[in-house]
């Protein structure tokens, strides 16, 4: 499967790496963000959302485990969940929320901490590992499915070295 692989050197650069994917996104699509706490998963989430046209805040949704956006693509109303599961403590809170409603063709789906609801998700198109070298952030895309992979074939990203 295809992947892509560039470092981020400053926040910028991962503000403009949000905006490129933006403008690739699909319907439907289901992206996993992956690394440690601070690794920039919500900062790359926040640019992303802001570059496909959302004008209001993006807030952690550490505590609501999920915050709704509507964008639009292609001409039409299209919603994003972004989702943080860094603290669900039970599948049962996952599921009586009505997350699994969320993962639909019509919505995109952005997960941080993936891991906390192993066989609960859907896999993904997209897996996002971000990481702490000693400068910046270095980030890896791997496409899982030709949704994932359409996306990844659109992205145009010039990293500033
Ligand atoms: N490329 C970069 N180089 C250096 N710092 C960066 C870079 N990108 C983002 N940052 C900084 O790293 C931090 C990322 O925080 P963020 O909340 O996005 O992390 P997170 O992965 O969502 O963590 P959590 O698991 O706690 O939700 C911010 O302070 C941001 O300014
Ligand atoms: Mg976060």
């Amino acid at each position: 499967m295809q992947h892509y692989k560039t470092s981020l050197i400053d926040e910028e650069a991962t503000q403009a790496l949000g905006k490129s994917l933006a403008r690739c996104l699909q319907a439907g699509l289901t992206i996993y963000l992956h690394g440690d706490l601070g690794a920039g998963k919500t900062a790359l989430t926040r640019a992303l959302l802001h570059g496909a046209g959302h004008q209001g805040k993006v807030k952690s949704p550490t505590y609501t485990l999920a915050e709704p956006y509507q964008i639009t693509l292609h001409d039409k109303a299209c919603k994003v969940m972004h989702f943080d599961l860094y603290r669900m403590s039970s599948p049962e809170e996952f599921i009586e929320a009505g997350f699994r409603d969320e993962f639909n063709a019509n919505t995109i789906c952005i997960i941080e901490w993936p891991e906390k609801a192993e066989g609960l998700l859907p896999q993904p198109d997209l897996d996002i590992y971000l990481s702490i070298p000693t400068d910046g952030r270095d980030v890896e895309i791997q496409a899982h499915s030709d949704a994932g992979q359409t996306c990844l074939s659109k992205l145009h990203f010039a990293p500033r070295l």
